[in-house]
């Protein structure tokens, strides 16, 4: 993807550094308020003391605020990036799309609070916030189109890379109007009848999307490596097989019992060693060599327990219970969170790493959120026999949440020093050991 996508090369820009401190501030926040909606499954006579604010509006704002703050703005660094935005003249807008994103979740948790939701869990925009929001995706889509205009004769490297750029925002521009439209409560995939959940195909279409995700994002921010082609003449040959996997599997509402889904959800198996190949080919700076490894494990946490709970009998069981809430912390805190560090510690370079680095808030981090996918799988699983379990709770249940509480403290003291650290990088200061970074494949 031209200069600035092939170097591993870090960067100070304003833009990046507001991207940075905005998802960790998001990530702070969530957590807090999922600290908060915990204490409140387990008081929930303090329900009454936040008037119509209760329990089921937070509970919105929290996991919204996870996926669209702190999951997703760290992706604004990455395409300022890989389009050369935080250069140059155009650099100055970087920092106002970052605060108009960050606007737009502000609005939208304020319908939430207010009670206004399309009901669709990830995509409950709607009235004011349904519109605001997508506005937020197509300014930044503008600021890349500019970029890509300013950047495109002065940028070194192959004509495929400038293909490439110009791919991703055909690819990116649909996006606010997709997200508009599917925000519709009138408009539902297809659904497994036997569970009301999503069918074998449609999990593995969106499994497709997160694999699509991983294998562009290095093209972005890092340096190939020579054993690269192989690896990923593979990778992308299995990605347009599965893909044609999901086309001829169609889009019907069909059981978890007919073996042409979960045999073909099986097929992602294959990634849990396609991944860590296909990342081993880049170039990464040493620093990224804990949150990488902690991606990639819980990736393959990821994978498999996402197929077993597909699994006839065991997804009977554990549908709609407490194991959910597990595997979504699973993918979201887990996977998706070390996965979002791993490319800022890209980004930011050696020197700005330490940020996101430190030892004991590695740990808080992960083993918070494992203990807190063990702890809340168990109690689903004994929900899925018993739903009195959850519904009429009593010592064991209140045990475990409890415990689920404490992780959450953990997982919130981990961010928290993490956005503390953020706010002590400033733009004006430019990073002496960051022009020689040191570099390795993973
Ligand atoms: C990056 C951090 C986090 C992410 C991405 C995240 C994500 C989520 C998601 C996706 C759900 C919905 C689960 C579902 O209904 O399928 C959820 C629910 C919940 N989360 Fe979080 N969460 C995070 C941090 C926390 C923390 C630190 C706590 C504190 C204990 C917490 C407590 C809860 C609670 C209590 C629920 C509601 C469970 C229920 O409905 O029974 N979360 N979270």
């Amino acid at each position: 993807m031209g200069e600035f996508a092939q170097t591993a090369e870090p960067v100070r820009s304003a833009g990046v550094i507001a991207s940075v401190q905005h998802a960790l501030g998001w990530l702070v926040a969530g957590n807090a308020l999922g600290v908060m909606i915990a204490i409140l499954l387990l008081l929930p006579q303090l329900n009454p003391w936040l008037g119509e604010w209760t329990y089921g509006r937070w509970m919105m704002v929290h996991v919204n605020t996870a996926l669209f703050g702190w999951c997703s703005v760290p992706m604004l660094a990455l395409l300022f990036k890989a389009y050369g935005a935080h250069r140059g003249s155009l650099s100055t807008w970087c920092r106002p799309v970052v605060w108009l994103w960050s606007a737009s979740l502000l609005v939208g948790s304020y319908s939430w609070l207010q009670g206004h939701s399309s009901g669709k869990l990830f995509l409950d925009w709607s009235g004011y916030a349904r519109v605001f929001f997508p506005l937020a995706l197509f300014v930044l889509w503008i600021l890349l189109v500019l970029a890509f205009l300013k950047n495109r004769n002065a940028q070194r490297g192959s004509r495929a890379a400038l293909i490439a750029r110009l791919a991703g925002l055909l690819v990116l521009l649909p996006v606010p109007f997709v997200l508009y439209m599917v925000s519709s409560p009138n408009l539902y995939a297809a659904v497994n009848p036997e569970t009301g959940g999503p069918t074998g195909a449609s999990q593995l279409e969106s499994t497709l999307g997160v694999v699509l995700i991983l294998l562009a994002v290095p093209f972005g921010i890092a340096r190939r490596l020579s054993g690269l082609r192989s690896i990923a003449v593979v990778a992308w040959s299995v990605f347009l097989l599965e893909s044609a996997l999901t086309v001829s599997l169609g889009r019907g509402d069909v059981g978890h019992h007919a073996p042409s889904q979960y045999l073909s959800l099986a097929s992602v198996l294959v990634w849990i060693a396609l991944v860590p190949a296909y990342y081993h080919c880049f170039e990464w700076n040493v620093a990224t060599r804990r949150w990488r490894r902690a991606f990639l494990a819980w990736w393959v946490g990821l994978v498999v327990t996402g197929w077993i709970m597909f699994l006839a009998g065991v997804l009977d069981r554990v549908k709609f219970t407490d194991a959910l809430v597990g595997h979504s912390l699973l993918a979201v805190a887990g996977f998706l969170s070390a996965y979002v560090i791993f490319v800022l510690v890209q980004i930011l370079g050696e020197h700005d790493a330490w940020i996101l680095n430190r030892t004991w808030s590695f740990y808080a981090w992960n083993l918070g959120v494992l203990a807190y996918v063990v702890v809340i799988m168990y109690a689903g699983w004994i929900e899925g026999a018993d739903p009195a379990f959850t519904i009429a709770p009593g010592t064991p249940r209140n045990v475990l949440y409890i415990l689920r509480l404490l992780t959450g403290i953990s997982m919130l003291a981990g961010s928290a020093e993490w956005f503390i650290a953020s706010l002590s990088l400033n733009s004006a200061v430019s990073p002496a050991t960051n022009n020689v970074p040191r570099v390795e494949a993973a």
